[in-house]
């Protein structure tokens, strides 16, 4: 396939940044998409000029780094998975691609494609932990009974991967899917009540203080997640943080 990408440039995040062209040719189907953007990186080394920034590490929809915009949407036109899942074969010969990176205050680029989303690791610092004490003391999690649906629900709340498309294809700019994942993913544990109330007060406050918007029920997150973290997550913090200010 031919190709042509035109893709975000920014220096650092106080340079303006624009979209440049690039040709691609020979870009096999089967090609993952980060693979064709190594493929175009190395002929840009080998003219000298500087390769496109972007983040990826474990290639395989796990560690959430790989966060861009392919043509308007979230990690492209896929559904449920991540740009390192999404193979050329989406694409047909001649099409043009536009490849952005998340737009956010609260995700400022750092270059080109890459965004700061430290501000995920600030909120879940702020609570997104149980204590317990790990001396050797530690009862075996088997001996906690825990009913199916709360497992499922606490799992399924757990594969969150951190990736921000939630907040990246939100118009208000939310990280309520986010944050709401992850309250849910202990709310729903008898290992997460002791802490639960000062949780959620404390997750809540530091994702507001980063500066994300608040939810307005789009889903717009939901679509575009990779994994498939439900709404009703939302609905869950927002309980949990009632609960919390009426106690
Ligand atoms: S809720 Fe989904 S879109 Fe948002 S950070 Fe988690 S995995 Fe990514
Ligand atoms: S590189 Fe890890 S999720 Fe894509």
């Amino acid at each position: 396939m031919k190709l042509t990408l035109k893709i975000w440039r920014q220096k650092s995040a106080n340079d303006k940044g624009n979209l440049v062209d690039y040709k691609v040719n020979d870009v096999s189907p089967d090609m993952s998409f980060l693979e064709m953007l190594d493929v175009l990186n190395q002929d840009l080394i080998d003219k000298n000029e500087e390769p496109i920034a972007f983040d990826h590490d474990c290639r395989e929809g796990i560690c959430g780094m790989c966060s861009m915009y392919i043509n308007g949407r979230a990690h492209g036109p896929d559904r449920s998975i991540t740009v390192c899942q999404l193979h050329m074969r989406s694409f047909k010969d001649g099409d043009t691609i536009y490849i952005e990176p998340w737009r956010a205050k609260a995700f400022p680029v750092i270059k080109d494609l890459i965004v700061d989303r430290s501000a995920f690791d600030r909120i879940q610092q702020a609570g997104g932990f149980i204590s317990v004490n790990t001396s050797g003391n530690t009862q075996d999690a088997n001996a906690t009974l825990i009913s199916k649906y709360a497992a499922d629900t606490a799992m399924d709340a757990a594969t969150c991967i951190g990736c921000g498309a939630c907040v990246a294809t939100c118009k208000n700019s939310s990280a309520m899917l986010f944050v709401g994942a992850k309250v849910s993913q202990y709310a729903l544990l008898p290992q997460g009540q002791i802490e639960a109330a000062e949780r959620v007060r404390n997750m809540v406050a530091q994702m507001d203080l980063e500066g994300f918007g608040n939810c307005t029920n789009t889903g717009a997150c939901e679509v575009e997640c990779p994994k498939g973290i439900s709404l009703e997550n939302i609905a869950r913090m927002n309980r949990e943080l009632m609960k919390a200010n009426i106690n």
